[in-house]
């Protein structure tokens, strides 16, 4: 199952070639082409059919090789890099000339990390520079997390599917803005707030929907076809039963509180009592009501500290507002 030394090789050669390559990574899987090749870049854009104005973030096979991909490293990015790579942390920063347009998005800041994950760490290494990806699944919709789903979602439109087993993290990666005097959470991710502000020593500015395009901050994003409704964790059951008796077929997140109440819906998954569980299984949790062919999902949000933060924010946004798309 999991990709060998072959597959790795082939894939940093479809890479140089100015191919598209899905590869796994701790949080979700990546799309990736080379960072430095525009064309190549502008493939990605193509295959996600997502706006060419929306930045990607690099992904690079060591902290030590920050320096290449930006213009300057202030001292909080290198204490981060250094904390928490590799790692679910995506740092903000001055672009630095290598980095194609096409991948920023037209910006001249750029996004880089280091996944914490063997299989990309050995594509990274193997094709030896910066791979451009967002996650590898179509705009608006909700991230892969296991080689089958970007095979499911993208299938023949990529030269290679890495396969890495299902991702440890589940959601995508914090991604912290240190271009400014503070640094800034620009998306919770799969790096708790906690974490960072232990390091820092000092509390973060509070998730900015600053003027910065970050389009996973759009209200439609990671939604699966199902429309979602939030409701109080003790309201689950009574709401799924009124809407499956009105004819939805519901799909019910019951809360891990509730655990073993019988509810009369079309397709029930228990939260798990953990967090760090509930994100891994957060986006197969979403897939799957909508391959049982629910039409509406009730769910209500965890605590929002820890990973808690960053599985409110995916539900809160798979329950925006969907213009037509
Ligand atoms: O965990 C992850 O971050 C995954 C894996 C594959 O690494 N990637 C991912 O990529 O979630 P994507 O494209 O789905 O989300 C990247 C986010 C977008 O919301 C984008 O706007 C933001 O990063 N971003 C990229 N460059 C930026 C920049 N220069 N300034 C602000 N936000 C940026
Ligand atoms: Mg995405």
């Amino acid at each position: 199952m999991t990709a060998s030394t072959s597959d790795i090789e082939k894939a940093a050669d479809a890479l140089r070639g100015g191919g598209l390559v899905a590869f796994p990574t701790e949080t979700v899987y990546g799309l990736g082409a080379n960072a430095e090749d525009p064309t190549a870049v502008a493939r990605i854009f193509h295959v996600k059919g997502r706006p060419p104005a929306h930045p990607l973030i690099v992904h690079i096979d060591a902290a030590e090789r920050l320096d290449d991909w930006v213009e300057k490293v202030p001292d909080t990015a290198r204490v981060l890099a250094e904390h928490f790579w590799p790692g679910p942390l995506t740092l903000v920063l001055r672009r630095g000339h290598r980095v194609s347009l096409e991948a920023t998005g037209g910006l001249e800041t750029v996004a880089v990390r280091v996944p914490d994950h063997p299989v990309a760490l050995a594509l990274l290494s193997a094709f030896g520079g910066g791979v451009a990806a967002p996650s590898a699944n179509r705009f608006g919709s909700v991230s892969p997390t296991t080689a089958g789903h970007v095979r499911a979602e993208l299938g023949d439109a990529v030269e290679v599917v890495l396969d890495g087993g299902p991702c440890q993290v589940g959601v995508e990666s914090t991604i912290v803005d240190v271009t400014g005097e503070t640094p800034s959470i620009l998306r919770p991710g799969g790096l708790t707030r906690e974490d960072l502000e232990s390091v820092l020593g000092h509390s973060l500015a509070s998730v900015s929907t600053s003027s910065v395009r970050v389009p996973g901050q759009h209200p439609s994003h990671y939604a699966p076809r199902a429309r979602v409704v939030l409701v109080e964790p003790q309201n689950v059951v009574a709401e799924a039963e009124h809407a499956q008796e009105r004819g939805h077929s519901v799909g019910v997140f019951l809360p891990p509180t509730l655990a073993g109440v019988e509810v009369n819906a079309h397709a029930v998954v228990t939260v798990p009592d953990s967090t760090a569980a509930y994100a891994r299984a957060l986006y197969g949790f979403l897939r799957e009501f909508d391959q049982r062919g629910c039409d509406l999902i009730i769910a209500s949000l965890p605590a929002e500290e820890g990973l808690g933060l960053a599985i409110a924010n995916r539900l809160r946004r798979a329950a925006g507002p969907r213009p037509s798309r």
